[in-house]
């Protein structure tokens, strides 16, 4: 039986015929729409490689059908960066030399956004690394990573006086 659903991808929508309504949004997204950039790490829920947003909010896409979230707003990592400026998530992974290997980099990257716009952490080391917990990787950048993300809430909150002041 094959299944019709339609996802806004990165502004774009994607009206998309499912011959396995099994098929997770992760390889909906790689393989469908060749939107690489989000990995495959664990493909079990435990590393965080496949993190993207729906509807603003995070999730591991590995985990999710693509059926059920006909409808939605994903955001991968190919879609941060609009107008040929980059979030200032990648800016500040960029400045504080946060980048792991290519596998769990994007989804760190797409996690810190994800916890920003959620707002529950402000500033605060720790809660940021409770915040980031779900992505797994530990190795040598994880202190700029998390330096990364203090920055970037203070170029959003920047951002933010920027707006209300224009
Ligand atoms: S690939 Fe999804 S959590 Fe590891
Ligand atoms: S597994 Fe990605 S940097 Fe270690």
């Amino acid at each position: 039986m094959t299944l019709s659903i339609s996802l806004t991808v990165n502004g774009v929508r994607q009206d998309l015929d499912l011959e396995d309504p099994r098929v997770t949004l992760l390889d909906l997204l790689r393989e469908r729409l060749i939107l690489t950039g989000t990995k495959k790490g664990c493909d079990r829920g435990q590393c965080g490689a496949c993190t993207v947003l729906v509807d603003g909010r995070r999730i591991n896409s590995c985990l999710a059908l693509a059926v059920s979230h006909d409808g939605a707003e994903i955001l991968t990592i190919e879609g941060l960066a609009t107008g040929g400026r980059l979030d200032p998530v990648q800016t500040a992974f960029i400045e504080h030399d946060g980048f792991q290997c290519g596998f769990c980099t994007p989804g760190q990257i797409m996690s810190a956004v994800g916890l920003l716009r959620e707002d529950e952490t402000g500033d605060d080391p720790e809660r940021i690394r409770e915040g980031m917990s779900g992505n797994l990787c530990r190795c040598g950048a994880y202190a700029g990573i998390a330096e990364a993300v203090q920055t970037a809430r203070q170029f959003l909150d920047a951002d933010e006086t920027e707006r209300r002041t224009a």
